[in-house]
């Protein structure tokens, strides 16, 4: 009977949270108030302040800033890697900034899927070890049809055995965005992933990106949860930021401006140079 009560009451909870998603009441990613410093006494530096920002689930925003502006502490505090000094980040309903260095780790291996730069690929495992790997330290078992359709999504079938030093600059990004995706999180965020790929390899990562934010919806029986990952591009690259429908401008540690993109890289530009020159 017990048994029966709580099961009904998960289940309950589960209909009202997808429910919420699909009113949009619930963000994938809310930052309210969020301020950062490093350092202390004379060498402290402010680097957020006053910083707000708010994505709805399935959302395909860009994050653009000079050198130095805050834009890595920002998705590094989104991963629960740091903690802020004031305010707080909700991830699909859930305030990370308030969990513990452990109860963090689990939920970014759940619900954010990150792509580094410098790809953090693992060397001494193959492609898809190290696509199921989050999955794999969360003591999941790794669903292979979906290893495989994102495997071939992502056009690195027959390369599943390889390991990262024997593929492209461009292959690399793949693995590490596929593994981003393998868990289906709530938010994706991704710090310059184009900086190291040259401008044929970036237009075909933008227009990736694009396709697997519009198809990779859960199917029914899955969709327990939100339709599909959000994902917050940092980059200052214009043809990258315009790949998103929307972007933002961080300027003196908070979102100064924002625009949608029309994916229009010269828009894009123009209004960086108005909100930076
Ligand atoms: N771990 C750190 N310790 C001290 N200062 C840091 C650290 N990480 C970043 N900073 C400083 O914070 C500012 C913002 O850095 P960052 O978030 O990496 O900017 P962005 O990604 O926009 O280039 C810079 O001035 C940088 O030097
Ligand atoms: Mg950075």
């Amino acid at each position: 009977m017990i048994v029966e009560s709580l099961a009904a009451a998960a289940l309950y909870e589960a209909v009202c949270t997808r429910e919420k998603m699909m009113d949009g009441k619930m963000n994938a990613l809310k930052a309210t108030g969020l301020a950062h410093a490093y350092g202390k006494g004379a060498a402290r530096v402010d680097v957020l302040k006053n910083f707000d920002l708010e994505l709805v689930p399935g959302a395909f925003e860009a994050l653009m800033g000079p050198s130095g502006s805050g834009k890595s502490t920002f998705l590094h505090l989104a991963a629960g890697l740091i903690t802020p000094a004031a305010g707080k980040i909700e991830i699909g309903g859930t305030e990370v900034t308030a969990l513990s260095d452990g109860a963090a780790a689990k939920f970014r291996r759940r619900h954010v899927g990150v792509v580094f730069q410098s790809f953090n690929l693992l060397d001494a495992l193959t492609v898809a070890e190290n696509i199921v790997l989050p999955v794999k330290l969360d003591h999941g078992r790794p669903d292979r049809a979906r290893l495989a359709s994102l495997i071939a999504k992502l056009g690195l079938e027959g390369k599943e055995a390889r390991r990262p030093p024997e593929l492209s600059g461009g292959e690399r990004q793949r693995v590490a965005i596929a593994r981003a995706l393998f868990a289906q999180p709530d938010v994706i965020l991704a710090d310059e992933p184009t900086g190291n790929l040259d401008a044929a390899a970036s237009r075909s990562f933008c227009a990736l990106l694009k396709e697997l934010n519009g198809q990779d919806a859960r199917s029914p029986s899955e969709n327990t949860h939100a339709e599909k990952s959000a994902i917050l591009l940092v980059t200052h690259d214009p043809v990258v930021a315009a790949a998103a429908t929307k972007v933002h401008f961080l300027k003196e540690g908070r979102i100064a401006a924002s625009c949608e993109t029309e994916g229009d890289a010269e828009k894009v530009s123009a209004k960086y140079l108005e909100v930076y020159g």
